[in-house]
Order: structure tokens, then C-alpha cells, then sequence
């Protein structure tokens, strides 16, 4: 069953060009959502520009001033209430979430890494594959769970390792595929095609139906 538009509350450390894939996917009607509230840990983080930009609320919570992971989510959580968002999204957010968030929004937080899991989790995917000498590289959507990067997968695209590349060359060309992956994998959730089936034995895993 369809969802419909997805009310997204979506968390940035960074540049914030995930941000803006989400932004140019509502605008072109591809995406069935509306961002409520952009939340950065970062006071400096141009992802906060965009936002304002287009209008959308925007809110700087500084996880140093928190005396923990589970307090800096707590705040999270209550600005994200506050704004009505039934969808999270990780888009570059730099910061290890807790059960705090992840229980306030169960199977509605998603995250997008620039690595395909379950290699190479954690802040340098790109610079960890290249080392690595894998010859395909790639990004992977997928819900949040209590682990760093295990979550359930919803989408993965891959990506050529070229001769030559560094990590920043190999990034740029991952990030062109998170700017697919991620609106595509949220479209798919507001139009009710995704599913979670938490079998008793082995992970759980997402079923996305195709339309
Ligand atoms: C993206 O490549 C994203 O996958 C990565 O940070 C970049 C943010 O770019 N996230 C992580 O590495 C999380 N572990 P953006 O701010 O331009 O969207």
C-alpha cells in the first residue's frame, strides 16, 4: 500500500549534494516527499545553505555539547517530532546513530554509504576500496540497524574502478550513483514497494517490488 509523500527529516555533516539529488528529485516530481527539516551537527556544513535556499526549516545540533551519543540523538529525535517526519535519511551525516533514533522511526531510517556492503564500512569507503584494489566500487542505501553500515540493504549501484584513480576521483563518480540510488529507494518506500521481512534465522532483508 502507498505511503504517499514521505515527510523527511534529513540529517547532513557536509556539502549536502545527497540533499540536493532529494530536493531536484520532489522538484522533478520523481520523488514523492517533502523535506520538513534539515539537522546538522555541523553549524558550517553547506548543506544547511541549500536548505535555506529552497525555504526548509533548518537546525544546527552540536553533538559536542551532549554528554553522549544517546543524548545528541534524543534532541534529534524531538526536533524531528516536532517538525512531523515519518522518514529519516542519512545523507552524510558523520556521526554513529544509536537506538535512541533508530527506535523512534523503526525501519524509516535510511542511510546512504559510498561503498557496497558489506565491504568497507565506516568514514573513507572510496579511499578503503581503492587500497583494498577492488575493481568495483559503488554505494548502498539501506535502513539503519544497530550496527555501523549492517543495516538492511534497499538498493546498491555499482561503479568501475578506473586505472588511475584516487580516492577523490573514485568518490565523485560513486556520489553521481548515490544521487540515483537514494531518491529512487525513497520513492520506492513512499510507493509502499519496499518491505522488511525479519526471517527467525539469518538478517533481515528488504524486498523492493518493482511497479
Ligand atoms: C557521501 O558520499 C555519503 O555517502 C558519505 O558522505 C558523502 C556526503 O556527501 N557518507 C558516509 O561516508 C557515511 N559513512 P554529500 O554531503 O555531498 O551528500
Amino acid at each position: 500500500m502507498s505511503e504517499g509523500p514521505l515527510a523527511l527529516g534529513v540529517l547532513v555533516s557536509g556539502g549536502g549534494t545527497n540533499l540536493e539529488a532529494i530536493f531536484g528529485a520532489i522538484e522533478a516530481r520523481e520523488l514523492s516527499a517533502a523535506v520538513r527539516v534539515v539537522i546538522s551537527n555541523k553549524a558550517g556544513a553547506y548543506a544547511l545553505e541549500r536548505a535555506r535556499a529552497r525555504g526548509v526549516p533548518t537546525c544546527v545540533i552540536d553533538h559536542r555539547a551532549f554528554a553522549g551519543r544517546e543524548a545528541f540523538d534524543a534532541e534529534i529525535v524531538r526536533v524531528l517530532r516536532d517538525h512531523a517526519v515519518s522518514c529519516v535519511v542519512l545523507a552524510g551525516f558523520m556521526r554513529i546513530v544509536t537506538s535512541v533514533l533508530i527506535d523512534a522511526f523503526p525501519d524509516r531510517v535510511v542511510n546512504v554509504h559510498p561503498a557496497l556492503l558489506p565491504s568497507f564500512p565506516g568514514v573513507h569507503g572510496p579511499a578503503q576500496a581503492l587500497a583494498y584494489g577492488v575493481k568495483v566500487a559503488g554505494c548502498t542505501v539501506h535502513f539503519v540497524d544497530a550496527g555501523v553500515d549492517t543495516g538492511p540493504i534497499i538498493a546498491q549501484r555499482a561503479v568501475d574502478v578506473a586505472e588511475g584513480d584516487d580516492a577523490a576521483a573514485l568518490a565523485a563518480r560513486i556520489l553521481v550513483e548515490e544521487h540515483r540510488a537514494l531518491p529512487q529507494a525513497l520513492q520506492a518506500i513512499a510507493e509502499g514497494r519496499v518491505r522488511v521481512d525479519r526471517p527467525a534465522e539469518g538478517r533481515p532483508r528488504v524486498t523492493v517490488r518493482s511497479r
